[in-house]
């Protein structure tokens, strides 16, 4: 699969016209693509650089890019609400998504968030994937090999229930990333699986969740004190005097929580605060 140099037959291209509207095609040779402006021949793009112009019979003009993640990420079809990018950007930062580590990850969802992980943890790395839905699976296993051109080897995907899962089946893993309704039952399975000094995120949309998840988290005795944050992303348009920020925004998507799995028999020193006046 390549994600760079000259365009290829099997590469997916994303055309954009002179009104910003996206056309994404799959290249072969031989094909046509037709728009509203007449005739794209595949042929014309292929073995050409990307982000050149290529022109329709009906002198339309589009500009040819790969897919990067992010659009891919965006546009492709989906079972369940994916991880938005500017969220798992703070998951692979803030937990510490490395290469070569063994990252257990639950639900999969439609692959979004698997596929920035398989990404960060590198080929010497392991992703292994729960998903309790068959049909969610199959997007999962679909999204992710369309984009990286297969399933990847290092990608453990297996349908079930993450809680049911034992310490036999995973084996001790690095990293561990929930995104489900109800994270606060599997914290059982995490505490078994997750080496100390591991990295634990969650990801719950509401606020009852949130309350829930971190006052399990704490009753495990098993991590640290978990932190919790969202992150707001707000796009600017810059054009001279009307510079401004946009006016809408995904103003919330979901709070991310974080912990890391203490040695066993370890008590934390407890965190002070500072006394009132
Ligand atoms: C919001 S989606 C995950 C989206 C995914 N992170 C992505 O970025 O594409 C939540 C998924 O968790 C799955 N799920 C819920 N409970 C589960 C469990 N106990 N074990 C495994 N998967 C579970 C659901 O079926 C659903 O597909």
């Amino acid at each position: 699969m390549a994600y760079s140099g000259r365009f290829t037959p099997g590469d997916r291209v994303q055309l954009t016209d002179a009104k910003r509207r996206h056309f994404t095609i799959t290249l072969q040779e031989g094909e046509s693509f037709f728009t509203h402006k007449g005739e794209i021949k595949h042929d014309d793009i292929i073995g050409e650089h990307e982000g050149t112009v290529v022109k329709s019979s009906g002198a339309g003009e589009y500009l040819c890019f790969r897919h990067l993640l992010v659009d891919h990420v965006l546009s492709m079809p989906r079972g369940a609400a994916v991880i938005y990018p500017k969220d798992a950007a703070q998951i692979l930062v803030e937990g510490d998504i490395f290469p070569g580590a063994t990252v257990l990850e639950a639900g999969a969802g439609s692959g979004a968030m698997s596929m920035w992980l398989l990404r960060a943890v590198g080929e010497k790395g392991k992703l292994i994937s729960y998903e309790i839905r068959q049909d969610h699976l199959e997007y999962a296993e679909k999204n992710v090999s369309e984009h990286m051109g297969g399933h990847p080897e290092n990608w453990d995907l297996r349908l079930g229930d993450l809680k049911e899962a034992t310490k036999e089946d995973i084996g001790e893993v690095d990293r561990v990333l929930l995104d489900m309704l109800e994270p606060w039952e599997m914290l059982d399975t995490v505490k078994d699986v997750l080496l100390p000094g591991g990295v634990f995120m969650t990801y719950v949309a509401t606020v009852p969740q949130l309350m829930k998840v971190m006052e399990g988290i704490r009753e495990t005795k098993a991590f640290t004190e978990p932190k919790a944050w969202e992150s707001l992303v707000r796009e600017w348009k810059v054009d001279g005097l009307a510079t401004r920020p946009e006016h809408r925004m995904n103003a919330h998507t979901a709070f991310l929580i974080w912990a890391r799995r203490l040695a066993d028999g370890t008590v934390a020193p407890r965190p002070q605060r500072r006394a009132r006046r």
